[in-house]
């Protein structure tokens, strides 16, 4: 190893946190508040700010709860309340199997895995013996948005104590094969897999969509009973648009025409689109397919070969679960996309099956009886989030989107269409999406040095596409679904795992999680290594206890700002908003922004602004600083593109030489610009967040706690990682659960302040 950047990260040098005292409120509030006996009293306390009435202010700051205004003439205007976003005391590092927050809020616990959808499921067991997962809340759950309410049970944007959900379940926990927590015994760990296992392990996958409300005591629940509840899962019909409808690439045996395909898979960040819909990001489903060791031959190694390689399928992969093992039933046979049959066009198997996952899904969650749409035409890979620019009248619309995989892209898709205000609440919300997300333009990122950026264009107008020796495109179906082989021939710029991305409402600027990567090098050994470049340029070395860690472990979150302003630029100016590190780091070569040990995260992942507060929600996924935290949860107030500096980072190599490469990076945060808001429990990932609009509660997803806990233990309690949610009261059995909590302030205020 030749990294200069090497640091001992022996925990010597904590920043300042809080005091005792107020480490303690925060978890005897939080822990009261979960067991719901403390906490109910709380928000019904609290709830009732608004005196019961509706006059809650939409954009306001929350005023502090004053006396009515008495009898008296007020002669002058009062001063505007006072609000303190960031004012939160921060929540230190912990490794407790319990959600922290700050002290004056409160976290409730409304939806988990297996939580009944319907009146007559019985309640979630939690023992491995629940049915009827299509009924039931999913696992693992991802990226969320809210859709308000009306009084009416119509779409209300306004509305602020009654929604929908719609989450996504993204995968489930296991270890060999089997989710081991759906089943009795823990499931099977050999092949062939029982269907029954199989059964309950593909319901739990997808997404959800549910109501919630919030009773006249302030508190908030989901509404088991209501008609909107329902789910989606890897078995439910979904249509195909966009370039890719009917093209060659997409005929199997259940579409002998390629316009339709089963059920979305592996889903992760998500969108909420100008017109009121619901985005799904389709991530890792890659993963769940197997093809045999001859497949190549089998398909006389025509160009599919290049292009299952370039997705991770080579021939002989084997599935993450062995769904395809569990009997004759197409159901399960389509998980195994080798050419089996006689067809030239693949529709009496699935060799073509993997080409139907890969892409955005759109839902409208008021309707479940309208079909989600792929939308193919914003491209085929690892989806993460969806994060729209604002929409103007007269202008294109654009959204952003990552390939959350190493050394993988970031993309935007233009519309041709322009913004219509009035296609802000249509009549028919899956038209709409179809006029601004079937037609237009995929475009990847290339970063350039001194804080450029270029969009290079992926479709067969582009000769760098068109005439790509690696791979023939045939048409725009044959580009998008094959987004990852345009990208390479247009020259993208290889990135440290690009997560979600979020536009932040007041200046339009873009923000990128670059979670982490594990293949940044000085002197790369493999071809999958690269050397740190403008917009990925740390490369460094860890220590997990005795575990060394290289590449750029503890990730970075960017951020873009289109040239004039256009999201139909082909232009933009970047920087690096914040590099996660370890705060006791060395400052001038790995925490290069500084962190405290208020602020010091690693492995960004979600991403959210809030559009009440615009406070810039981080959430991370990590595996790095484990050791010290739990996942966490940031509130950042980030300043804009080019407010730092240029700083040129030195390495050497093994032969003394050196290696430098100039980045840009944002100013400095501070304790009022960054602060930690939330750590979760053990082995958890935080991820998702949604808010009602007035910005006073906020919803956020407890994924996979107890993640690492072994198959072998599943008799026996003491041995999981995590026993949350019930060790907070919530629910039977002490088999960990994914789940949803919400947050709201003990004085009524926004979330944040
Ligand atoms: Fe599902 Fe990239 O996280
Ligand atoms: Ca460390
Ligand atoms: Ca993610
Ligand atoms: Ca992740």
């Amino acid at each position: 190893m030749s990294d200069r950047n090497d640091f001992n990260d022996e925990d010597s040098n904590r920043s300042p946190n809080p005091t005792f005292d107020s480490v303690l409120t925060s978890r005897l509030n939080r822990r009261g508040l979960l067991l719901g006996g403390v906490g109910s009293a709380v928000l019904t306390a609290c709830g009732g700010g608004g005196g019961g009435g509706p006059a809650f202010p939409i954009i306001p700051p929350a005023p502090t709860p004053a006396p009515a205004p008495g009898p008296a003439p007020a002669p002058a205007p009062a001063p505007a309340p006072t609000e303190k976003l960031l004012g939160f005391g921060a929540v230190p590092k912990s490794l407790a199997d319990s959600v922290l927050i700050p002290a004056g809020y409160s976290a409730t616990v409304i939806y988990a895995l297996g939580d009944p959808l319907t009146g007559t499921t019985p309640a979630y067991a939690n023992d491995g013996t629940d049915a009827d997962f299509e009924n039931r809340g999913g696992d693992h759950h991802d990226g969320m948005e809210w859709f308000g309410l009306g009084a009416d049970g119509k779409r209300s944007d306004a509305s602020i104590d009654r929604g929908l959900l719609a989450i996504n379940h993204e995968a489930t926990t296991d270890e060999t094969l089997s989710s081991f927590f759906l089943h009795a015994d823990g499931g099977t760990k050999t092949l062939p897999r029982p269907a029954a296992e199989v059964d309950k392990e593909v319901a739990v996958h997808g997404i959800a969509v549910l109501e919630v409300r919030k009773d006249g005591a302030g508190k908030w629940s989901y509404v088991r009973n209501s008609a909107f509840n329902h789910r989606v899962t890897p078995l439910t019909e979904i249509d195909i648009a966009g370039p890719a409808k009917g093209d060659a690439l997409m005929k199997t045996k259940y579409s002998a025409t390629g316009v339709k395909t089963r059920g979305t898979l592996n889903n992760c960040g998500t969108g909420k689109t100008p017109w009121g819909t619901f985005l799904t990001g389709e991530e890792n489903w890659v993963n769940y397919f197997t093809r045999a060791a001859g497949d190549d031959a089998a398909r006389g190694n025509d160009k599919s070969v290049t292009s299952l390689k370039r997705y991770g399928r080579a021939a002989g992969a084997t599935s993450r679960h062995g769904w395809e093992t569990a009997g004759a039933d197409d159901k399960y046979q389509r998980w195994n996309i080798s050419k089996t049959g006689a067809s030239t066009d693949g529709s009496d198997d699935y060799r073509n099956e993997m080409n139907g996952m890969g892409f955005v899904v759109e839902f409208n969650p008021y309707d479940k009886s309208k079909l989600g749409v792929k939308r193919s035409a914003l491209g085929r890979y690892a989806h993460e989030s969806v994060a729209f620019s604002k929409p103007v009248a007269g202008q294109k619309v654009a959204c952003y989107m990552g390939d959350d995989a190493r050394n993988e892209y970031f993309y935007k898709f233009v519309s041709d269409e322009v913004w219509s205000d009035a296609d802000a609440n249509p009549a028919d919300p899956l038209a709409t999406g179809a006029k601004y997300l079937d037609k237009g333009t995929l475009y990847v990122a290339r970063f350039d040095a001194d804080g450029a950026g270029t969009w290079l264009e992926l479709s067969m107008a582009n000769p760098a596409v068109a005439g790509y020796a690696g791979y023939p495109f045939a048409n725009l179906a044959d580009v998008v679904v094959n987004a990852r082989l345009a990208a390479d021939a247009a020259g993208a710029t290889k990135m440290d795992r690009p997560e979600w991305c979020a536009t932040n409402p007041a200046n339009g600027e873009v923000y990128l999680t670059l979670t982490n990567n594990s293949n940044r090098r000085i002197e790369p050994a493999s071809s999958s290594q690269l050397v740190p470049d403008p917009a990925n340029p740390r490369v460094y070395t860890d220590m997990k206890g005795a575990t060394a860690q290289s590449g750029n472990p503890n990730g970075h979150i960017l951020r873009m700002a289109e040239n004039g302003g256009n999201p139909a630029s082909t232009g933009f100016r970047w920087d690096v908003y914040a590099f996660g590190a370890e705060s006791g780091a060395n400052a001038d070569t790995v925490n290069l922004s500084k962190l405290t040990g208020d602020q010091d995260f690693s492995s960004p992942d979600g991403l959210v602004f809030s559009r009440s507060t615009g406070i810039c929600w981080i959430q991370t996924d990590d595996g790095a600083y484990t050791d010290v935290t739990n996942c966490m949860m940031l509130a950042a107030l980030p300043g804009q593109v080019g407010d730092g500096a240029k700083k040129t980072l030195t390495y050497q190599r093994a032969d003394s030489t050196q290696y430098t490469v100039d980045t840009m990076i944002g100013k400095q945060p501070t304790a009022d610009t960054l602060k930690r808001f939330l750590v979760g429990p053990s082995a958890c990932e935080i991820t998702g967040l949604c808010e009602t609009p007035d910005g006073k509660a906020i919803f956020v997803n407890i994924q996979h706690p107890g993640e690492n806990t072994k198959h072998a233990d599943i008799a026996d309690p003491s041995k999981y990682t995590s026993q949350w949610p019930s060790n907070a009261g919530y629910g039977a059995g002490k088999r960990p659960r994914s789940a949803t909590i919400v947050i709201t302030k003990d004085d009524g205020g926004r979330i944040g302040s």
